[in-house]
């Protein structure tokens, strides 16, 4: 009985940190999915050395990508205002916070794609944050288009003005969607429907779309081995990036990335 109290204590140690953020959060935010947050600093560091591994550039260069889209006030006062405006604002938090998603825009500075993929949109706040990436690239003289695909037609509703001149949303279902896209994808982002077969034959839909130097950056990683799978079948490096939430009870997701290295010179 005194050994089954002492583990129970260790246990429920560790649980006791999202209890009291979970309370917490019931009162001060108003979001009922799609969480949004910061990432922890040092797990906010960790994405940064991982993107610099996979893009093969300094971590100092991503770290650059990382601090210009977290400084960008423009962006963050276009969300909150869009959001206020919209029918769902009353299940939206005021403070504008990307996550993960800052990763995305790493990768799309990184990368500088002609065509970026992202399945799934909901509100359309990685839309937002990729089509800023093109919006910079486009001024450092590397042009590119944005395609988000969903399912719902209130889907994407962030994605207006400014942002909305480098891309569209594709509404319908994705893989029909995908099916019918023209041009060669250099980031693809899954993030719609999370059933594993479903995400499985996103990647089998737009494999042949893909460029040689395409990024594949699975938004359910977190839930299913598909991206991992699909990168075994295809000869394609995967890694994965755990996401931890600052100051949040939700675990955090994740950044699957599937990616083609060139073979080190001899
Ligand atoms: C997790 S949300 C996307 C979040 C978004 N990527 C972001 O950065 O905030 C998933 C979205 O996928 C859409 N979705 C679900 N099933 C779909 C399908 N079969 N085809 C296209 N979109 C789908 C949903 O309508 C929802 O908006």
């Amino acid at each position: 009985m005194i050994l089954l109290t002492f583990r129970a204590k260790i246990a429920f140690g560790y649980l006791r940190t999202p209890v009291v953020t979970a309370f917490r959060w019931l009162f001060e935010s108003r979001e009922i999915s799609n969480f949004t947050y910061d990432l922890d600093e040092t797990n906010r560091r960790y994405l940064i050395a991982m993107i610099a591994d996979v893009v093969a550039v300094e971590p100092s260069a991503i770290e650059r990508y990382v601090r210009e889209i977290e400084a960008n006030e423009a962006l963050k006062r276009h969300v909150a205002t869009a959001t206020a405006g919209s029918d769902r604002g009353f299940m939206a938090d005021p403070v504008v916070r990307f996550g993960r998603r800052i990763g995305w825009y790493a990768f799309a500075r990184a990368v500088k794609p002609r065509i970026i993929v992202e399945t799934g949109v909901d509100k359309g706040l990685g839309a937002c944050l990729l089509t800023a990436a093109l919006q910079k690239n486009a001024a450092e003289g590397f042009s590119g288009r944005y395609y988000g695909t969903d399912i719902d037609p209130a889907a994407g509703y962030l994605l207006r003005g400014e942002y909305a001149e480098f891309g569209r949303i594709l509404y319908g279902d994705s893989i029909r969607s995908l099916s019918a896209l023209q041009g060669e994808v250099d980031l693809f982002i899954n993030d719609s429907d999370h059933s594993a077969d479903y995400e499985y034959q996103e990647y089998l839909t737009i494999g042949d779309k893909l460029s040689d130097r395409a990024i594949i950056l699975g938004d359910n990683a977190h839930c299913t081995d598909r991206l991992l799978q699909f990168s075994l079948a295809t000869g394609r490096h995967f890694l994965f990036f755990q996401e931890k939430p600052a100051k949040h009870w939700y675990p955090g997701g994740g950044i699957g990335m599937s990616f083609k290295r060139s073979p080190p010179a001899r």
